[in-house]
């Protein structure tokens, strides 16, 4: 299908789009890196494309280029009950933004001084409700997430409808894998029908032996467990995959392994 006809066909039809979080538990591994250069490359082949930064620090901003110090309300007021998720909406390179800054670590707090009164009687749902909002928009809603455990990672993967879990082939990388794969079977206990896309290995040095004989173990220990699926895709460790980050320019030209990362998540072409 050209691109042309897919985005004709979009205009015509209500949405609902998958919600997808990329997550880990460990910090550093390429969350961000993946969610900016998944949604470009989601836009180049027509799709319409958001994503919501859950993580305090701010960094979907600064890879589209936008000063995070600049945002008037972020997804912290959306969640808080104080603003829409039309209000808060940017766009740049094609993606639609719902961005977040340092005021995002005030929701647990501010969750816990109003228990009393009521205020937030779903408080690990504020996410799914704000998303209602929107999810008739889009083909693809990406959420970045920070590492730690706490109420937007819990309103992260509760609003989801599939997880991406980067892994850097290093060290105790299947540990860390195993944190997140038990935080998953809580959400899941929880009643989420939430949906391993896989696991996609990040920064490969496929020149070093540590890395191959890692990304062998990897794919050998899920092999025993066919749900949860090592992507074909690997994206090596090249300083243009971070670029968007640094200059604020995200480009799929600069990352066509992630473009070919979301034609195999998706089957598309
Ligand atoms: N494939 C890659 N190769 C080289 N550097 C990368 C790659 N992916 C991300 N980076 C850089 O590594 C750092 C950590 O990546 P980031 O996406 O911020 O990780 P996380 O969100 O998991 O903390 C950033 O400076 C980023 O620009
Ligand atoms: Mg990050």
């Amino acid at each position: 299908m050209t691109r042309h006809s897919r985005t004709a066909r979009h205009s015509k039809t209500a949405k609902s789009a998958r919600i997808i979080s990329v997550a880990s538990q460990k910090g550093g591994v390429g969350k961000t890196a993946t969610v900016t250069n998944m949604a470009v490359g989601l836009v180049s082949l027509g799709y319409k494309v958001a994503i919501i930064d859950m993580d305090t620090q701010g960094h979907i901003a600064f890879s589209f280029g936008i000063k995070k110090i600049d945002l008037q309300k972020t997804i912290y007021d959306v969640l808080i009950g104080e603003a829409k998720m039309r209000d808060i909406k940017r766009n740049a390179f094609g993606v639609d933004l719902y961005l977040s800054n340092n005021s995002l670590s005030d929701l647990s707090p501010t969750v816990t001084a109003h228990i009393n009164a009521k205020l937030f009687p779903a408080p690990k749902y504020l996410l799914k409700n704000a998303i209602a909002q929107i999810q008739s928009l889009y083909d693809y809603v990406l959420i970045d997430t920070s590492p730690s455990i706490d109420i937007q990672t819990m309103n992260s993967l509760l609003a989801s409808t599939d997880i991406i879990i980067p892994v850097l082939p290093e060290g105790l990388a299947i540990d860390g894998i195993f944190d997140t794969l038990v935080l998953i079977k809580s959400i899941q206990n929880q009643g989420s029908k939430i949906n391993i896309l896989g696991i996609l290995p990040t920064m490969v040095q496929e020149s070093t032996n540590l890395h191959n004989v890692m990304l062998q173990d990897l794919r050998k220990h899920f092999a025993e467990t066919p749900e949860i699926k090592v992507f074909e895709t690997v994206i090596k460790r090249a300083i243009r995959h971070g670029l968007a980050q640094t200059n604020g320019e995200p480009d799929i030209k600069n990352a066509p392994e992630y473009l070919s990362f979301v034609k195999e998540v998706f089957a598309i072409a």
